[in-house]
């Protein structure tokens, strides 16, 4: 009796455990847009680019992603499929093998073709992509705030440039949970926080070095936000289609309640005579 109460809740422990750790550092939010077919355009060019030579798409043909997301068939061959030897009715695939993977980056690069589906959504992946900064102890030297000890290197470096891990200052909480100021200068009492005690404060604890990255915050977080994006429309192709049907569906059952409504009634009739 014990034991088919004690395991249920020993798992549902565990669960909750991992969650915690996993959202230690709050996700920033990003809205999909399935509609927005230049974003999703963007968010391709960039997968192809910088990711695809090591996480495969393979439940996706080249072929339906074209389809969906406005692009022919002879401009994804010349200018986002690498391998000449790729036809655009194939899956996305790659050849990084799993065991050379392992050997070099600790762990294997997972598909991503429904990682949106997991872990957090795009919010996640947005996070993620902005959150790698310089750990001189890690072997790839890098560390990543929503995913700790990551195995995987940076791999939009050139464009944001390199993040460090800071200690700010910050201005001091007043007893009215403002930010406290001198009552003669006016300016801001600074304490100096680090790590968790910054994001629990609602600053990052990152401090990006001017001029490292080829593109601003601004247009990094675009880049990132299509890549997002990309991603939430790879996880679920249909999403686009799913919506449009729905309406049908839902016309049809408007109208067809009319019918079952009269024909009730006649039944109604015929039992209550
Ligand atoms: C040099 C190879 C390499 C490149 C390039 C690369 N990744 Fe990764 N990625 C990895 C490895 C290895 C892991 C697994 C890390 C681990 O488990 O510690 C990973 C993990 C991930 C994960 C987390 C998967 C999970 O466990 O939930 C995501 C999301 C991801 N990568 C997205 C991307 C995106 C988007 C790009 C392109 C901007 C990219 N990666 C480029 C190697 C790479």
């Amino acid at each position: 009796m014990l034991k088919t109460i004690l395991i249920p809740l020993t798992l549902l422990l565990a669960a909750v455990g991992v969650q915690a750790s996993e959202a230690g550092y709050p996700l920033d939010h990003m809205e999909p847009d399935v509609h927005d077919q230049p974003s999703l355009q963007r968010g391709m060019q960039t997968y192809m680019n910088y990711c695809m030579g090591c996480h495969s798409l393979q439940y996706q043909r080249y072929k339906r992603t074209g389809d969906d997301l406005g692009i022919p068939d002879a401009l994804m061959l010349e200018h986002l499929v690498f391998d000449p030897e790729t036809k655009v009715g194939d899956l996305i695939t790659n050849n990084m093998s799993t065991e050379n993977a392992k050997k070099w980056f600790g762990a294997a690069p997972p598909d991503l073709t429904l990682h949106n589906n997991l872990k957090g959504g795009p919010d996640w992946i947005y996070t993620y992509l902005r959150t790698f900064y310089a750990d001189s102890k890690r072997p790839l030297g890098v560390n990543n705030l929503v995913f700790e000890n990551v195995g995987m290197p940076h791999a939009l470096l050139d464009l944001q440039g390199t993040q460090n891990f800071v200690c700010k200052q910050v201005p001091r909480l007043a007893a009215n949970g403002g930010d406290m100021r001198d009552s003669l200068t006016n300016e801001y009492i600074t304490e100096e926080l680090c790590g968790n005690e910054l994001v629990e404060r609602g600053y990052s604890p990152l401090e990006l070095i001017e001029g490292s990255g080829s593109l601003n915050v601004a247009e990094y977080d675009q880049v990132v936000y299509d890549l997002a994006n990309f991603l939430y429309y790879m996880a679920e192709p249909a999403r686009l289609e799913r919506t449009r049907v729905g309406w049908y569906v839902l016309l049809f059952l408007a109208f067809f309640y009319v019918f079952a409504w009269l024909l009730g009634r006649e039944y109604h009739k015929a039992f209550h005579k």
